[in-house]
Parts: C-alpha cells; structure tokens; sequence
C-alpha cells in the first residue's frame, strides 16, 4: 500500500482543491431556483469520473440526475457500491455566516463551507482513493461502482424510483454498499455507525379566516391560527417527553441488553456535551441516558414554524404553517405513524380553524449486522487510516436509501463517517476538518485493499 499512499500524500493539496471546486457549486437540491446549480455539481462529478477514466452515466431522474460510473468488474472479487450525495441543505441567514456559504474558506485546519462534511467533502474520499489505485496501480482489486445522488437532503425520490427498476437492480448490483456521510465519535476516536435512525417528516398548515383581520376589531369572536397551531405541536409530547401519539411505541424494538451495555461503555459526558452545545440544561424521554435519546429512541422536533406578521402588525393571521418529523426506531414504520399522525392532529383540531397535514418522506431505521467480513474489512481499514481502531456506534440521523439497499439489492451497508459532531451539518458555518479529509482518504484507499 506505500506506492498508494505516498500518492495521496504528495497530492493532499490537489485534493483539497478539487473539494472546494465542488464546494463552490450551490447544489441546494430544496430550492428550485438552484436547479442548475444542482446540475452542474452532478456535471462536475460526471466530468471527474471519466477523466480518472471510469465508465460514466447520468440518470435522469422526476427530481435531479444521479452521477453513476463504475471501475472494471474484477472476476472472483466482490463489487463495492460507494453511494453519497452532492446535495446540499440550504443555508439559512447568511448573518450567521463568518464566510460565505459557498466560498470555502480555511480556518485552523478546517474548510468551512456548506457541503463541506454532508455529504460533498465525505464523499469525495472515496473518488479520491479510487483515483490515486488508478493512477499508482492502472486497476482496483475489486469493482467500485459509484452512484452519487443529488437529493438525498429531501428524501431520495429518484434513486428510490431506480430502485425499483430491474433494470435499476441491475445498474446497482453489488455485496455491500459503501457510505460515508456520518461521523467520528470525537475528535481522534473513528467510528463505524452500525445504527441509523428513520424519519417521518411533514407540513402543517392550519387556516382561520379567508384573510388577515384586525385583531382589535374581531379579537376575541374567531380562532387565532397561529394560537391553534402552538397548541396542536406542544400537545405531541407530554411533560416526560414522551410522544403521544397513540400506538407510537407499539413497534419500538427494545435494545439488546448486551447492546445497552456496549452503548453504556462508550466514554461520555453529559456535561461536556452540554457545554458544547450551549444549552441550560439537557431534557429528553424520561427513563433513557442521553445517547440512548440520541441513538435509540424515537423523538419529535419542529424544524420551522411561519404565519402573521413580523412587522407590529396587530392582525389576526388568516394561516400559521409548521414543519416538523418524528425520528423514529426499529421496528417503527413511517407510514403507520403518518396514519397516526393524521388522526391525531385531526382529533384534537381546536374550533374555528381548519388543518391540513401533508405527510412529506419517510424511512425507517436501520441497523447492520456487526458480524460481518466487510465489517472486519472496514474495521481494520479504518485502524490503518486513522492510526486508532473504530468504535461501533449508532446515530440519530437518517439516510433514507439504506433502507432501500437492503431490501431492493439485499445487501448490507457499511456507514463509515469521517465527520465530527460539531462540524454544523445543516447549520450556519459548516466544516470539515481537513485532517480528517485525508485520513479518510487513506481508509478509503486500504478499504479496497482489504
Ligand atoms: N448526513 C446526514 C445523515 C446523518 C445525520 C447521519 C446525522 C448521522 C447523523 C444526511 O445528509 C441527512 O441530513 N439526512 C436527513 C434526511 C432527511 C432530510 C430525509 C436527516 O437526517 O435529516
Ligand atoms: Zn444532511
């Protein structure tokens, strides 16, 4: 591996200029005014691929186009599907940024940029591997196919689509599926995330009068939306945090105690996680330690909620509109807490205003089995690029197509993240440490040859 290795090290700083070639494309899949955008990131990789002479496709999907190209097929050996995102989220109150979005810049060893850790700078490591075996050996010891997407921030619709195509089954065919858009358990300890949690996201809007009224006039006589819509959110959990809905914990699968064990090993402060995220105090599920509420139980958040007036407008608004998901666990299904879902808020709607709730995307949870030989590859891989053997951890995000990978192409997924918890994924000033780009680079490249 030296002769591949040495490759990587002398090319470092190309590398990180082609990361932040990518990073300068706003490809914000959510916001249609950046469909373009969106299309010359899959253009860029498409164009990388086939200049490191890779096989390439562009597939044209109802949303935007997935990049797939794949190495040679090498007979006897398996076929590896690295998948990944070129996708970006949006960028929230460009105030909030200390450099623009989409001008990466480097700070004490980080490049800070949207993209930069979710997933465009993670799942560059691979390409970047997979160039310097081309480059040092002319061949890999396995086959490599690549299908990178471009929206997996809302929910994977196209690929989910090719999916389930025979044809798209047969594109995709492989032993185990690759994917880096997760993290490290702290700075200088990897992981390997064996747990994924899923998602069930929506849109609630809740009008009252045909338009705005003053409130003076009419206060007191019609329901105030934005009143109706508070009261609607706050009743989803209860004072122990625990979410109402009925039959919610029904299909929740409970840990292993060997797991809970395992999970309880792993070195954590409450405090310092508390202090780094500069909250009062931690709150939660009453009953469960705080990985536990991170990794393994179900929970509910809203992520944005609008309606009235920013302005002292003294109005009645005519609507308020709201944003939220519920995380969700093995054996938890999505569609069924959609259901729920949808007759609780129906229920419980206060007079005067009517609801209307739009049940967005969904995916369950997944965990993969530990007992594996690609886990052992992967795990040794790791050891070798990051100089320290991984840690098993689970995490409360979700990639929705794992599910998909394992029930369309039967295979297993290996969740190797090189991010940090802190890089701000989805957040105002989003990072990756540029260390961890390399060393996720060189645990790419011993993954092939492991
Ligand atoms: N990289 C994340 C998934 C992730 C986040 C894994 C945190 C582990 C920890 C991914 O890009 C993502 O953000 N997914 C969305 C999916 C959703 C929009 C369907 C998520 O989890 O919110
Ligand atoms: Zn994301």
């Amino acid at each position: 591996m030296d002769d591949v290795l040495a490759f990587v090290e002398q090319n470092a700083i190309l590398f990180e200029e082609m990361l932040c070639e990518l990073l300068r494309i706003p490809s914000i899949s959510a916001d249609p005014d950046r469909a373009a955008d969106v299309r010359r990131a899959a253009d860029w990789l498409a164009g990388q691929f086939a200049s490191m002479g890779l096989s390439v496709r562009q597939i044209e999907t109802c949303g935007h186009p997935l990049v797939y190209a794949e190495t040679p097929g090498v007979p006897g050996q398996p076929v590896v599907l690295v998948y990944g995102h070129y996708d970006v989220q949006p960028v929230g109150s460009l105030d909030e940024w200390h450099s623009p979005p989409f001008e990466p810049t480097r700070r004490d060893g980080n490049v800070y940029a949207r993209g930069a850790t979710d997933d465009k700078g993670q799942m560059l490591t691979h390409v970047l591997s997979v160039l310097a075996w081309l480059r040092v050996r002319g061949r890999l010891p396995l086959q490599v196919k690549f299908l990178i997407e471009g929206e997996e921030e809302i929910g994977s619709r196209g690929l989910e689509e090719l999916l389930k195509t025979e044809q798209g089954r047969k594109l995709l065919a492989c032993d185990v599926v690759v994917v880096s858009d997760t993290s490290q358990y702290g700075p200088g300890q990897p992981a390997i995330t064996y747990g994924l949690r899923g998602i069930a996201f929506f849109e609630l809007v809740v009008r009252g009068p045909r338009q705005d009224l003053h409130s003076g006039t009419f206060g007191g006589t019609v329901a105030n939306p934005i009143v109706a819509l508070c009261q609607l959110l706050a009743a989803v959990k209860d004072a122990q945090g625990r979410v109402q809905l009925p039959g919610f914990y029904d299909a929740v699968r409970p840990l292993a105690p060997r797991e809970e064990e395992q999970l309880a090993r792993l070195p954590f402060s409450e405090e310092e996680y508390r202090a780094k995220l500069g909250v009062p105090a931690l709150v939660g599920e009453a009953g469960y330690s705080t990985l536990l509420r991170r990794w393994a139980r179900p929970t509910f958040d809203v992520h944005g909620i609008w309606g009235g007036e920013q302005v002292s407008k003294t109005v009645i608004p005519a609507w308020a509109g709201a944003k939220f998901s519920f995380r969700l666990v093995p054996d938890q299904d999505p569609e069924a807490i959609a259901q729920a879902a949808e007759r609780f808020f129906r229920e419980r709607c206060p007079p005067g205003v009517e609801l209307k709730l739009r049940y967005g995307h969904g995916a369950p949870a997944v965990v993969v089995p530990l007992d594996s030989p690609w886990m052992a590859a992967a795990e040794r891989a790791i050891a070798q690029g990051f100089g320290r053997p991984p840690v098993f951890i689970r995490e409360g995000g979700s990639i929705p197509i794992v599910v998909h990978f394992r029930q369309q192409l039967a295979v297993d997924t290996l969740l190797l993240g090189w991010g940090l918890d802190d890089d701000r994924a989805h957040g105002p000033n989003e990072k990756l440490h540029l260390a961890d780009f390399h060393r996720g680079i060189r645990a790419s490249a011993y993954l092939w040859h492991e």
